[in-house]
């Protein structure tokens, strides 16, 4: 199996945007490794708005960075539908990664209804120019209604404003992640 998966698309597609001196959000920290990685491309002099709604997740995104040397993050205990009282400013990028805690507890995951509110926040806090990247990881019940949802919401987006395109490893199994790219023209 190609090497191709979809972090690697994730951060080929982030790399385009986070460059020195940017400003980004991780809308779902989990274990910090987007964030550790928006944060190697941004800089001293950019800038990393993390969150999650667990403790858990926050204290491992936090570790991650303090053992990788990263202070350019601020790791923000609160649901991403909250990021426009966190961030005054207009950024680069956006990356969601849609589910579950790795290795924490699966009851707790992204839902459909402050996921699609967070994604709209996303969009008015992106510059002209921005991109935003979204996995949607699923496989469980609720996985499956906020997938369904999310995707319907896509197809609302203001065209003439941003291209969305939808993407699907098509012959991999077990409900491989779909993932969304999204620029701001
Ligand atoms: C698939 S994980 C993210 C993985 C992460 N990108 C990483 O590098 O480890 C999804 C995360 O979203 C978080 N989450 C769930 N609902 C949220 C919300 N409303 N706002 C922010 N984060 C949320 C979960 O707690 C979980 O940590």
């Amino acid at each position: 199996m190609s090497e191709l998966n979809t972090i690697a698309l994730s951060h080929d597609f982030l790399s385009r945007y986070a460059k020195e001196s940017a400003v980004c959000i991780d809308a779902t920290a989990g274990r910090g490794y987007d964030t550790e990685f928006l944060c190697s491309k941004v800089g001293e002099t950019g800038k990393v708005y993390a969150f999650d709604i667990q403790k858990e997740a926050i204290e491992s995104t936090e570790k991650r960075l303090s053992e990788k040397g990263y202070k350019n993050a601020e790791v923000i205990l609160a649901s991403h539908s909250d990021m426009d009282k966190y961030v005054k400013e207009k950024v680069d990028c956006i990356v969601f990664n849609l589910g579950w805690l790795p290795k924490g507890d699966h009851n707790i995951h992204t839902e459909a209804e402050s996921s699609i509110e967070a994604i709209e926040k996303g969009l008015s806090l992106l510059k002209n120019g921005g991109g935003m990247n979204i996995a949607i990881y699923y496989g469980r019940e609720t996985g499956f209604e906020e997938k369904d949802r999310v995707l319907k919401h896509l197809k609302t987006i203001d065209s003439l404003k941003y291209t969305v395109i939808v993407s699907e490893f098509t012959n991999r199994t077990n409900c491989y992640p779909i993932s969304v790219f999204i620029m701001k023209d």
